[in-house]
């Protein structure tokens, strides 16, 4: 159990630990082991207001178990994720006019079974929306689909499908790294981080972590002057392992 400064302690405050090293101490007197494998340990924060390109490179040393290799971007777009970096990314891509290295569907992927150590998504965040021409939606958040009435407006029908496939093209123990953002759409909240994490763990992924990544400004529709819901300043990073279990 762990304890820290109580009314009912009878030590004198002076005499009373930080939490972390009563954690500490316990750990020890309990015999529990800190990991080894990662001498190079540095934290992570669960909070990130940088740029989607520098997350991704810590990410990208901090979960998978040994240096990736091979990494699908399966939505890359312009590749803003991978600006500045050294890796070598495979960027695939539904639309040519990207020019990714590979055309093709997420959900069917022209890659053979287990050929990748990390997969990372983007999908497009808001559909039927965006119609502000100031603003280059389009680009940047994948506006151009749309969702149909059947599907409730949202984009979640298309997350089991993707899901599979990069099941399928991941290593055991890979890791799958999806950027996704939950939003307001016919005044009601559309949960897609949790759509996403269900459709996920269905296809035999295991959640691992989340960060929340915020922005300065909500996206927002200015057509909407009054909100009933508060302003969408964040996004979730989501971390998956193709594995029994995270660590
Ligand atoms: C939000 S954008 C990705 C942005 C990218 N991460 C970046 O920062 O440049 C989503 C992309 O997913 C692509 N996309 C949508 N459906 C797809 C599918 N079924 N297969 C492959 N790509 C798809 C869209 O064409 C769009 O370029």
């Amino acid at each position: 159990m762990l304890t820290r400064t109580s009314k009912s302690s009878h030590k004198p405050s002076s005499l009373l630990l930080p939490l972390e090293e009563t954690v500490a101490q316990e750990r020890t007197a309990n015999n529990v082991k800190e990991p080894t494998h990662k001498t190079n340990y540095k934290p992570l924060s669960s909070i990130w207001d940088g740029e989607d390109a520098e997350l991704l490179e810590q990410l990208l040393d901090f979960y998978p178990r040994a240096q990736p290799r091979a990494i699908l971007d399966a939505t890359v777009n312009g590749g803003r994720f991978w600006r500045g970096s050294k890796r070598s990314v495979i960027g695939m891509d539904i639309e040519a006019g990207h020019r990714p290295n590979v055309v093709a569907d997420n959900t069917l992927m022209p890659f053979g079974n287990e050929s990748f150590d990390v997969v990372v998504y983007d999908p497009p965040h808001i559909p039927n929306q965006g119609k502000d021409k100031s603003k280059d939606f389009n680009v940047r958040f994948g506006l151009v689909l749309r969702s149909s009435k059947e599907h409730g407006y949202t984009f979640s029908h298309t997350y089991p499908p993707f899901l599979r496939e990069a099941f399928r093209v991941l290593k055991p123990e890979g890791i799958l790294l999806c950027k996704i953002a939950d939003y307001i759409h016919d005044h009601q909240y559309q949960w897609a981080h949790v759509d996403f994490i269900q459709a996920a763990s269905a296809a035999g992924f295991r959640p691992c972590d989340c960060i929340v990544k915020i922005r300065k400004g909500p996206i927002i529709d200015p057509k909407w002057k009054v909100a009933h819901h508060s302003r969408r300043q964040h996004c979730y990073w989501l971390v998956f392992r193709k594995s029994e279990k995270c660590e």
